[in-house]
């Protein structure tokens, strides 16, 4: 049974590759020190698991749901609040609000919501794998914008063919930035919206990791740029603030248009998310926020652990100011090694997963990324296996 030629069309999914090699260290014993996927290692706050419980139990939540019942709409105030209350970005909660089955779920269909074959999305690379692969899925044709390190991993955007700008439909952002770390400010946005205004581009900025930010760092919202509502989107999650990412929800706010599009789409292929998990979300936004700060810390002393140690051992590698990912070119000694090379050697030979820099487009090669999604004296004890491998090979 031949499968459709959108499948075929997909990158190969490396996480596959690494997780199959994974199982194969278990197998022979080895405790591997797993670097791999950002999937938070802690459970949410104690409050909102309570909120889970209490609200299973309610038959109600137990239906199918529909935006006008009173606990979506709890939801979606609770969001909007939120919103206000961090970015003072003022949004309708009915009509500028869209609750999502985790955000990777929003981003996919919004590519199926615009895309027609002969319509280009930018998408700048390396990138959260959903930002291209949601391009190739819905049958768009996908340009990928490169970002250095010279450049801050800052797409520039003068640089795209006025060919390529006419043709193109969607340009997906995201900082603080999946997998390299990078950070922008307000300014970037603000030529963001100058340059994609009276383009017919929507600007979708993805700003899943703005909580989880270090050094007195402040992620800005894109929509606290004037103009950028009437030209884009932004997504966001609890999977990352609140340690909710198996819980699968997130939203995504802005032009009401082009939510009211993305959710005609959605209405035709899923029927929300669970009620009991949308209260529990409620609870999580409204409820006591020292919870992030503290995650904040641990995932800072982490960074610090890893970045420093790394640097100790003569791996050049810089502080990122936000996410939980650390991004690092491959060191020297194994400069002629592709990334998935080098992420597979490491997992035979040491038992350290890292995510190979390729799985997240092909300016990702020569690089790798190791999430802080596990403890600290686990990382130390990683420090020193790598530091015996790069010592092995000189
Ligand atoms: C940049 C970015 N966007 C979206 C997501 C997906 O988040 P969710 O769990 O809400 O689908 C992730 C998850 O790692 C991410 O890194």
């Amino acid at each position: 049974m031949q499968e459709a030629n959108r499948l075929k069309r997909l990158p190969l999914y490396l996480f596959t590759i690494i997780d199959e090699l994974k199982r194969r260290a278990r197998e022979r014993g080895v405790d591997v020190i797993d670097f791999g996927m950002g999937s938070p290692d802690k459970p949410a706050p104690a409050h909102v698991i309570e909120k889970l419980c209490q609200a299973a139990h309610v038959t109600e939540n137990h239906r199918y749901s529909r935006a006008d019942g009173d606990v979506e709409k709890r939801l979606r105030q609770a969001i909007a609040k939120w919103y206000h209350k961090k970015f003072n970005v003022v949004l309708d909660p009915n009509t500028e609000v869209l609750p999502l089955i985790g955000s990777k779920e929003g981003i996919a269909h919004l590519s199926l919501a615009y895309l027609n074959n002969d319509d280009i999305a930018l998408v700048p690379s390396p990138a959260y794998p959903v930002h291209f692969n949601g391009v190739i899925m819905a049958g768009g044709i996908l340009v990928n914008v490169p970002m250095t390190p010279e450049n801050g991993f800052l797409p520039q955007l003068e640089n795209i063919p006025k060919e390529v700008v006419k043709m193109a439909k969607l340009i997906f952002l995201s900082y603080p930035h999946n997998p390299t770390g990078a950070v922008c400010d307000i300014k970037f946005f603000e030529h963001v919206v100058q340059w994609a205004t009276g383009k017919d581009i929507i600007v979708a900025h993805d700003l899943t990791y703005s909580d989880i930010v270090f050094d007195g760092y402040k992620a800005p919202s894109f929509l606290q740029v004037k103009g950028a509502r009437e030209i884009g989107i932004e997504f966001h999650t609890l999977s990352k603030s609140y340690n909710m990412a198996g819980w699968r929800i997130g939203f995504v706010v802005g032009n009401a248009q082009i939510l009211k599009t993305l959710s005609k789409t959605k209405s035709y292929v899923d029927f929300g998310i669970f009620r009991a998990v949308q209260e529990a979300a409620t609870a999580a936004l409204e409820g006591p926020q020292d919870f992030v700060d503290d995650m904040v810390k641990l995932y800072k002393e982490r960074r610090d652990a890893l970045v420093d140690g790394l640097n100790s051992i003569g791996w050049k590698t810089e502080k990122p100011k936000a996410t939980f990912y650390v991004w690092t070119r491959i060191p020297a000694k194994y400069s002629a090694l592709t990334a998935l090379e080098f992420a597979t050697l490491m997992v035979d030979e040491i038992g350290v997963a890292v995510a190979p820099g390729t799985g997240f487009g092909e300016y990702g090669e020569g690089w790798v990324r190791f999430a802080l999604v596990e403890p600290t004296d686990r990382i130390k004890i990683a420090i020193g296996k790598i530091k015996k491998l790069l010592e092995e090979q000189a």
